[in-house]
């Protein structure tokens, strides 16, 4: 159990922002989902631009931006209910209120609960590549997916996301132009040199490559045409041989998203 004024690590790395005492902590959990669509407002308890981390595992990006960006509203979504469990107690020790976390299928998330035009930021760190060809269908950056975010975007609204798989960076880059004036960002984040998110910090471990990119929502194109578009478009049908494939079976394990790394701090 960590205490006031500890600074937490994985992997060596210390986990940004430091532990409060508990008179001092946030409740960051949504545990009751209400009706779709989501008002953020009510969500968060105040107005301001919210910033979405799809598939988050234990948060550490959404951590380290909120503590980062405290007037913005950071919202973290995983599906997997026990990743979710240490992101929370985490955001919570820190105290930051600007933060909630809740499980749920981020297509559905995108597709149901997050009106048009409501949020100003989407990240998606290293979405998992099912390397199974009986899972390849539950890869979440799908052309609908795409439409969808470019829809939750507002005017100027971006799209980050980065991947240690060349195969799922080279779908990427095929399909993302058709929604974000897409560019690559070969170089570490500068607010983050060490790795963004925990999957960075151990991809960058075993000296993979790391494929990030920031995409502008494209105004030229309607919501109407982004919805056609995706039913044109191919789906991430991709195979993958290669180094990132031992991590991702990790992954798949539970070792890398950690919930059987329970011991070791995550
Ligand atoms: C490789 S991990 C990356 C976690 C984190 N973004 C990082 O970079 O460390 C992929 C995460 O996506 C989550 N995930 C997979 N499919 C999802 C879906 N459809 N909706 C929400 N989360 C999903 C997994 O539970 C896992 O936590």
């Amino acid at each position: 159990m960590a205490r006031p004024g500890e600074v937490e690590e994985e992997f060596g790395v210390p986990i940004p922002g430091a532990i409060l005492p508990e008179a001092d902590w946030a409740r960051t959990a949504l545990k009751r989902w209400p009706l779709p669509p989501l008002d953020w407002d009510a969500v968060f308890g105040r107005s301001a631009p919210v910033v979405l981390d799809l598939g988050c595992g234990n948060g550490r990006y959404t951590l380290s931006s909120a503590l980062a960006r405290p007037e913005w509203n950071h919202f973290g979504l995983d599906v997997l209910p026990v990743v979710i469990r240490y992101a929370t107690r985490r955001a919570n020790q820190r105290g930051l209120h600007n933060v909630r976390f809740g499980v749920k299928d981020a297509q559905a998330f995108m597709r149901d609960f997050v009106p048009a035009g409501s949020v100003a930021e989407v990240h998606l760190y290293h979405p998992q590549p099912f390397h199974d060809p009986r899972k390849a269908h539950l890869r979440l950056l799908t052309p609908r997916f795409l439409a969808d975010v470019h829809c939750a975007l507002g005017p100027g609204g971006l799209f980050v996301t980065q991947t240690d798989n060349p195969d799922y960076w080279d779908y990427m880059t095929r399909v993302l132009p058709c929604y974000f004036s897409f560019e690559a960002h070969d170089a570490a984040w500068p607010d983050a040199p060490e790795g963004r998110t925990r999957r960075e910090i151990l991809a960058k471990g075993r000296h993979l490559r790391i494929f990030r990119g920031i995409g502008r929502r494209r105004e030229d194109v309607s919501t109407a045409e982004a919805r056609a578009l995706a039913d044109t478009l191919p789906p991430p049908s991709f195979t993958s041989r290669g180094p990132w494939c031992d991590l991702d079976a990790a992954d798949a394990e539970g070792g890398t998203s950690g919930w059987k790394d329970q011991g070791r701090g995550f």
